[in-house]
């Protein structure tokens, strides 16, 4: 999502993007609140261009994203150096406050929700790129009790399909061949009697586009025609995320989750029929208040009967405004314990996460190759359709190319491979 939106703001300025802030004249920190460190990872990385602004006075400094919806005007009091404050759904704003900004020398807060202009701002295209994003819901209308989400990116928004339709479109004949839908909770996207199953459907019927893939799934919106869709659509990858957050019963009650364990269990059941060879990744939050050991280990059981691919897992973040926070002041789990399970969470997640890339070892997967990898030029990298990272010897004719690669090695977050010729 973060990633989209500083795409869309590279785009909205129609700059030259650099890699050197001394070298730029406009410097954007685009930030998110989802959880206080990366909160105050915002902050830290504005205090880094004060001395840029001190040495180069018309350089123009802002804060775009959700800390800076959440905290306002309050940002300017605080940071002198800051020349702007645009909030979640200011995008298409940008040009006008910069002209603003150079010709008054004003500062400036824009933190409204103009609807109107919601998706106006399609993101930045790098030439060759092989994935993209596809924005088609923003905000959130889900209201759990420990995010942020409802509060800086406003109440859910679903974009029309035929702008969905559009943009990847375009995307797919500029040489994507892989997109990802992205939404808060992207399968509860609706739009004039469109459901999501309709517009995996659609976005299967675009000519060239190889693969779908969309996140953020929430579990009480996986309906049967989404499963349908998933399963009959060819191009859609067989891989979700669908974050649980805990395995008690009575945490997910406390999340607000609306839905229980059993009922979490035999959604991947009802996935797993339709889509047999589908992985599942998941998120989940250590330490919500109130969470005793037994709750953690109903969590632990839960993984064990799962074996989710990965899991992403946080320690509880208290975040202003949220009920949650207020839960927190009468039932904090205390941070030691909460640190103590989250290492052994992630310790769990590694055994499974290890054992499953091994068991891939010998088999011969389809790769969508995105590009050199990052460690090794002689190297490419790509995922396969189950959403693993495969790293393999070839040369860079082959990016954007769907190749069978033979996996010689399971590692802990990737597999290695030979390509099949
Ligand atoms: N504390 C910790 N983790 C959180 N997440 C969201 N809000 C919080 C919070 N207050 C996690 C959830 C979500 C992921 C994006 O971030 O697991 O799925």
């Amino acid at each position: 999502m973060n990633e989209y939106d500083s795409d869309r703001i590279k785009n909205a300025l129609d700059a030259e993007p650099t890699d050197d802030p001394k070298k730029a004249d406009i410097i954007i920190v685009n930030t998110c609140a989802i959880r206080e460190k990366a909160d105050q990872k915002a902050f830290s990385g504005l205090g880094k261009y004060k001395s840029i602004k001190a040495n180069k006075p018309d350089v123009i400094v802002g804060i775009s994203g959700c800390v800076a919806q959440l905290y306002g005007d309050k940002l300017l009091k605080k940071i002198p150096h800051l020349d702007f404050v645009l909030g979640t759904r200011a995008i298409p704003k940008l040009p006008e406050i910069i002209s603003n900004i150079e010709r008054q020398k004003r500062r400036t807060v824009e933190t409204s929700y103009d609807l109107e202009e919601l998706f106006e701002v399609e993101p930045y295209h790098k030439e060759g790129k092989v994935t993209a994003f596809v924005s088609v819901q923003q905000g959130c209308n889900k209201r759990c009790t420990y995010c942020i989400v409802p509060q800086v990116r406003g109440d859910e928004v679903n974009r029309p399909l035929p702008d969905i339709l559009k943009e990847t479109t375009n995307l797919v004949k500029k040489g994507v061949k892989e997109i990802t839908f992205i939404g808060q909770t992207v399968n509860s996207w609706k739009e004039s009697g469109y459901k999501f199953g309709d517009l995996i459907r659609a976005a299967g019927e675009i000519e060239d586009l190889e693969r779908i893939r969309f996140t953020t799934s929430y579990p009480r919106d996986i309906t049967k025609r989404m499963i349908d869709a998933m399963k009959e659509v060819p191009q859609v990858c067989h891989h979700l995320h669908l974050p649980v957050q805990s395995g008690s019963n009575k945490v997910l009650s406390n999340m607000k989750r609306t839905y229980t364990r059993e009922w979490y269990i035999d959604t991947i059941a009802r996935l797993k029929d339709a889509v047999p060879d589908i992985t599942i990744s998941t998120d989940i939050i250590i330490g919500f208040p109130g969470e005793t050991d037994q709750d953690f280990q109903d969590t632990i059981s839960l993984m064990k009967e799962i074996e989710f691919e990965s899991s992403y897992s946080f320690k509880f973040s208290p975040r202003p405004g949220t009920p949650a926070a207020e839960y927190e002041k009468v039932e904090t789990v205390d941070p030691d314990i909460a640190s103590a399970r989250l290492s052994e969470l992630q310790a769990f997640q590694k055994d499974i996460a290890e054992k499953k890339n091994l068991s891939r070892v010998g088999q011969i997967e389809e790769v969508l190759v995105e590009g050199e990898s990052r460690n090794d030029p002689n190297f490419l990298s790509g995922r396969t359709d189950h959403n693993r990272i495969l790293n393999f010897k070839g040369t860079k004719d082959l990016v954007g190319k769907t190749v069978k690669v033979r996996v010689t090695e399971g590692l802990l977050n990737s597999l290695r491979g030979e390509l099949v010729l």
